[in-house]
Formats: C-alpha cells, structure tokens, sequence
C-alpha cells in the first residue's frame, strides 16, 4: 500500500424503530428512527492521485457505480470543497471494499460516504471537526451523519439529526441478504401510496401521523435484555418492502420459527434482520435461513459496534 494510503472502516445500520411521518415539502419525509451500527463493515482506501478515480471491490461491486455518481466520489469532492483545497491537491484514488450489499436498507452508499469523509480528512490533514464532518455528510445522505457516528442512536429530521442513545448490552443479529435490491425512494413512495389507500377504504384523508419515539423500545434497549428487545422493533416501511418483495414474508416467517426474537425488515430493506439471544443462536438463525432457502446469503453481525474510524496501518483486514 502507498505510504501516504489511509485506510476506513464504517459500519452498516439496522433500524431498531423507524417512523415514517408524512412527506415534507422538499420530498423527505419526517422520521423518527433509531439507528444500530452493526459489525458488517466497508473498508474505503484513499491514495493522492492525478485525478479521482474510484474502484470497488467485493459485494455487489458490480451494481456500484465506479464514476462521479457514487457517493463516495461526491463526499470527497464535497471535503475538498469545505477544506479549501485547489483542484490539483484534491484528486485522490477511491477504492471501495464492500461487504455491505447495496440497496440493502442497510446503508452501504453512507457508508462509503462516511468513511471518505474520514479518510480524506485525515489524508489532507484537514482538520474538520466531527460536527463539521456530519454536516457535510447530512449534504450527501439522511443515513451519512449516523454511519461517521455509530453506536445505536436516535435519528429525527430525515434522520440526520442524532442524538446518542442509553443502551445497555450488545445485540446479537443474523442478517438475510435478497436476491434482488430495493430503491429507497421507490419503498417510501409504496408507502405513501399504501397509506392512502388505507385513508380511502376507510373514508378520511388524514395525513400521517408525526412519528414518535418508542418508549418502550428505549426501556427495553436500557435494559439490555434482548428479549424485551425482540418484540419492540418496527418498522413503517416495512408493509412497503413486503408489497414490493412479497417473498420477504416467508423470510421473516422462517426466522420467527427458528427462535428469533425479534424480527423486521431493515430500513427500506429488503435485507431482513433476525435478533438473536447469543451469537450461537444467532449463527444457528442464519445455518437455519440459509437451509430453509428463503434468502439468497446470510451474514452475523452485533451491535453497536462505532462508526468510521481509520485503520491502524498493519491492522488484519
Ligand atoms: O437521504 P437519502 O439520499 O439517503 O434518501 C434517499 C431517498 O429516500 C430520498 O430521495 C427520498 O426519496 C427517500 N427518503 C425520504 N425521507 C427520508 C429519507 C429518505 O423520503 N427521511
């Protein structure tokens, strides 16, 4: 690796709660969430170069755009900007490892983002500052700010305005990858569409409800007892993803039926989340998913687990 390389890690997400309010004016909608980092990991390298390039590698790789458009190419371009670099000092080589799938409900995108962010502020020696950093990342993605955060942590706003969580314990999860992706604005569109048609059947046209936090959720995770855990995660875009990817209900049904104690769709999915009691249980949920058939990959992860961090040169991959 080049001597001056500087190596990422950032962590996906799982939704332990995910409200879905009404649309705003600008498209987003109001949202109250609490975000999970869990142990499934995209390490991004970035290399000073003649102009900006970027590779990715791993997971779903090929559904990646490897141009301009990719958030990581755009978070780099947006430190460059807020540093004050002129254009010569800024290009750098990108290169993506995933294994996060992409258009997974699992923040895969803000976390290459986030993990740019890092890399290219400890390379240029920038000097922003966490807040700095999350503003910008809150420019380039709802899910940004929380993928530099980690941790498990509340999410308002669109989801960009965070604050830390009291959580106690560490969860244990298995994570049913889908055999195809799922567009994000696409699921909240469904929703919408799926809640209107509700409001008809029904006679009124009412907007959604503000979101609230689960208090019951917070009590649970304060807890740390997994199995107070289980049964208060939600999540509103879930009827969305099921309607778009109907295969998911037997996924999530499978899941249950092997001892999970909690199970949901994560984010805009389609990846399904299954809570487990040990990291034990939780590889024998995935042996089980993965028998049954009802996904097209398995993965274990636990949570929280922190944000991006830069990796110690040395450090195992
Ligand atoms: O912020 P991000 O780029 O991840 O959002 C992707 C898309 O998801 C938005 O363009 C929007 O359609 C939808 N979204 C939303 N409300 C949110 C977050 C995302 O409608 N709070």
């Amino acid at each position: 690796m080049p001597a001056a390389a500087v190596t990422v890690r950032a962590p996906a997400k799982v939704n332990l709660q995910l409200a879905v309010g009404p649309a705003r004016p600008d498209g987003f909608h109001s949202l109250v969430t609490v975000y999970h980092a869990v142990s499934l990991f995209d390490d991004v390298t970035v290399v000073p170069a003649t102009r900006t390039s970027i590779k990715v590698r791993g997971e779903d790789a090929a559904t990646v755009p490897a141009d301009h458009t990719n958030l990581a190419w755009q978070a780099a371009l947006a430190l460059a900007a807020s540093a004050g670099l002129p254009d010569r000092d800024a290009a750098v080589h990108i290169d993506i490892r995933k294994r996060i799938p992409a258009a997974a409900g699992l923040a895969g995108g803000s976390a290459d983002a986030a993990a740019t962010l890092v890399a290219c502020n400890e390379l240029w020696q920038a000097g922003l500052t966490p807040a700095e950093l999350a503003e910008l990342g809150a420019r380039l993605g709802s899910d940004v700010p929380f993928a530099l955060a980690g941790g498990t942590a509340v999410g308002r706003g669109r989801g960009e305005e965070l604050t830390t969580a009291l959580v106690s314990g560490s969860y244990h999860w298995a994570l049913a990858f889908s055999a195809t992706g799922l567009s994000t604005p696409q699921v909240y569109a469904t929703c919408d569409r799926l809640r209107a048609a509700r409001a008809a059947d029904t006679g009124g046209a009412s907007p959604a409800a503000e979101p609230e936090l689960s208090a019951a959720l917070m009590t649970a995770l304060r807890s740390g007892d997994a199995t107070a855990v289980g049964p208060r995660l939600s999540n509103d875009l879930q009827p969305a993803a099921l309607s778009l990817q109907p295969d998911l209900r037997r996924t999530l049904a499978a899941g249950r039926e092997f001892g999970a104690l909690g199970a949901l769709v994560s984010g805009s999915g389609p990846t399904c989340a299954f809570l487990a009691k040990s990291p034990a249980h939780a590889r024998e949920i995935a042996v089980s998913l993965t028998g049954a058939g009802v996904c097209r990959a398995v993965a274990r992860a636990s949570g929280p687990v922190p944000g991006a961090a830069v990796v110690p040169r040395g450090a195992p991959s």
